[in-house]
């Protein structure tokens, strides 16, 4: 039996690599890698790597982000069916059509997007900045947001801004259950509630603090309080215990007592894979040229807008 994390020290040596990872990967993933963020701060790394290899735990459209910026990188993804039902609810076509029925709207276009979506953007966001480049989009410019209704909601009554949306959900942030949080609160009356903006409206209106990934785990780790119930993917946990072993933390439930709340397209990928993506240099993230050009100037729109 090979030791998988002693390879893949090796292999990141060897190939000059650099692992990136979500919070939504199984533990061992993170515990490798060289960075682990939300998905501004993985596409901030990608945009500023020396390493030749990107080694991407993630999902497709992150990856693909990580190309957009490093043509002439290597950027692996250990399982290209890793995809994400936001992204695929929203297909180029019909967005293109969707767009040319709102002429004139500025399109801001989250980062859970195929190339083809984003090429058809103004500007890129994630759930961390996109309330900040919605708020510097000049007052008199109509907005086009997509494709998460849930987040783009959000967004709307933080900053009191009309858009149109996009109709999409994620799969998995829409699972959470109302009644069942209403219960664990009941359970745990001391317990704060930190949701993703992805969730329904109904289920955002029980949380203390809602914010992306990153701003989640720091809220959990510098607030004075000692436990959490946390609806979003419970691969953040992982990471929570390891900053505050001392606090409890709460998977929020779904709807059906399903592990429905794991991003079945997030947990694809497996420490075996990683090591094999390396040892075999694919799968490997590649996309036309003309297409990746067309997606680079809304990304760096995005990376100047939050600097
Ligand atoms: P973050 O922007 O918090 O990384 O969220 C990405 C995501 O896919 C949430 O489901
Ligand atoms: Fe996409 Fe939802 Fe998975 Fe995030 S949790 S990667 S939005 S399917």
């Amino acid at each position: 039996m090979i030791d998988l994390f002693a390879e893949i020290a090796r292999l990141k040596q060897e190939m000059n690599a650099i692992i990136l990872a979500h919070y939504y990967q199984e533990p061992d993933i993170q515990d490798i890698a060289d960075v682990i963020g939300d998905s501004l701060a993985l596409a901030q790394a990608a945009a500023k790597t020396e390493a030749s290899v990107i080694v991407f735990c993630g999902v497709h459209f992150m990856a693909e982000t990580a190309k957009i910026l490093n043509p002439d990188k290597l950027v692996l993804l250990p399982d290209l069916a890793a995809g994400c039902s936001l992204s695929d609810g929203c297909p180029a076509p019909q967005f293109e059509q969707f767009v040319r029925a709102h002429p004139g709207h500025t399109v801001i276009t989250y980062i859970n997007s195929s190339a083809g979506v984003k090429a058809l953007s103004d500007i890129i966001c994630t759930s961390s900045n996109a309330e900040r480049i919605v708020r510097q989009v000049p007052a008199d410019r109509p907005i086009l947001f997509a494709p998460d209704q849930h987040l783009g909601r959000f967004v709307i009554k933080k900053t009191g801004r009309d858009m149109v949306l996009w109709p999409g959900s994620c799969s998995v942030h829409v699972t959470f259950s109302e009644r069942r949080i209403i219960r664990l609160k009941a359970e745990h009356p001391d317990a704060l509630v930190l949701a993703h903006p992805e969730c329904e409206e109904r289920v955002l209106r029980l949380a203390d603090h809602i914010g992306s990934t990153t701003s989640i785990l720091n809220y959990a780790i510098t607030s004075p309080a000692a436990s959490f119930i946390v609806v979003t993917e419970p691969g953040i946990i992982h990471q929570m215990k390891k900053a505050r072993p001392d606090k409890l933390f709460i998977p929020a439930p779904p709807d059906n007592g399903c592990a429905c709340n794991e991003c079945p397209y997030m947990r694809l990928n497996t420490l075996e894979k990683v090591y094999r993506c390396m040892r075999d240099r694919q799968p490997e993230i590649t996309l036309p040229e003309d297409l990746r050009v067309k997606c680079l100037a809304p990304l760096q729109r995005m990376l100047e807008m939050s600097a």
